[in-house]
């Protein structure tokens, strides 16, 4: 969660402004470095941190460079915090830079939301799942038969940039493009609503993956494409999209439907490796694998973190 500095002027650490006190001027335990805004190392494995922070510092508050940033870590404050969108709004940046469903607040969300929830409907999404299943036990048969492999390079992320071109209707053979685009928009989007460094070159390349993203919509309009990308495509040359929506809506479909899920199916190994009981109890009872899934999103989560940025002192 951020503050707008207008509300809350930055201080520097140690000069008393009535707030709670700076993550790096609390009592860490021993071990432990003051929890940052961005990682430096020390937080690639939170969840101590988290403990920590729910017990000792629910609202724990850390220096960035442009603003203060409040973490809150407890179940009840983060939830009551996701159902208050007019106080905690979505809308971190002003003007919104791309049409990101997450930097939008109502009525843009809705507007936007409901052009595209229908592509995302059980049944829309039923139509992948037999060619999501060949290619599961497509990257897994090389791995099985060398009796091993990298379970990221040579099984998440294909698994998971397959899943998500066949969603978008973009061609397989694009693999290697799409993630390189993928990820440098990402890198963008940190840069644009995050304050991230950026990589140097993602707004090239987001820009170029936006007219590829055009120059594939006109295709999948065309050939009247049942997929994602053609039901954004029809909504564009219907008028209920301008052209950047949906090249950009297009784009953050790839964005959050790749990493989230590659790095979900990265920590699937983990866990079973960590605790090999489980696998074997989805050998006896393959239905457990639903709820090993939803376990999985909460226990070893791809998301750390949802930004907000506050509307007013709350
Ligand atoms: C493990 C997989 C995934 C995780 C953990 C995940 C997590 C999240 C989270 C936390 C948000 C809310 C962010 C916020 O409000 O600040 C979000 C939003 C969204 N995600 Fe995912 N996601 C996953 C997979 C996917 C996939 C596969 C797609 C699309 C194919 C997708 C599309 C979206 C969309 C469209 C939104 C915006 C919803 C809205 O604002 O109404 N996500 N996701």
């Amino acid at each position: 969660m951020s503050a707008r500095m207008t509300e809350i002027p930055s201080v520097s650490a140690g000069e008393s402004d009535g707030l709670a006190p700076y993550s790096n001027e609390l009592s860490w335990p021993e071990g432990m470095a003051p929890f940052k805004v961005v990682d430096d190392g020390t937080q690639g494995d939170p969840y101590a941190h988290y403990e920590w922070m729910r017990e000792n510092a629910p609202v724990l508050r850390a220096h960035s460079p442009v603003s203060d940033v409040w973490f809150i870590s407890r179940y009840d404050d983060v939830r009551r915090a996701m159902r208050a969108p007019k106080v905690f709004s979505s809308q971190v940046v002003d003007p919104v830079p791309l049409t990101f469903l997450t930097l939008f607040d109502a009525p843009n969300h809705t507007r936007l939301r409901q052009v595209v929830a229908q592509a995302f409907i059980p049944k829309a999404i039923a139509r992948f799942e037999d060619r999501v299943r060949q290619n599961a036990e497509k990257y897994l048969a090389p791995m099985l038969a060398a009796g091993g492999g990298d379970a990221v390079d040579d099984y998440a992320i294909p698994l998971s940039m397959s899943t998500i071109s066949a969603l978008l209707d973009v061609p397989a053979e694009d693999f290697d493009k799409m993630k390189f685009w993928s990820d440098e928009t990402f890198s963008y989007f940190g840069r644009l609503a995050r304050n991230a460094q950026g990589t140097g070159t993602d707004e090239q390349s987001t820009f170029e993956f936006f007219a590829y993203l055009k120059d594939t919509m006109e295709r999948l309009y065309r050939e009247e494409s049942d997929s994602v990308g053609g039901h954004i495509a029809r909504m564009w040359k219907d008028g209920l999209l301008s052209e950047k929506e949906a090249k950009e809506l297009c784009a953050f479909v790839f964005v959050a439907g790749h990493d989230t899920t590659t790095i979900l199916l990265a920590n699937a190994f983990r866990v079973f490796s960590e605790q090999p009981g489980l696998l074997d109890r989805i050998r006896r009872n393959p239905d457990d694998a639903n709820l090993f899934v939803e376990e999985l999103a909460r226990y070893r989560g791809t998301v750390q973190r949802a930004s907000r940025i506050t509307t007013e002192e709350v």
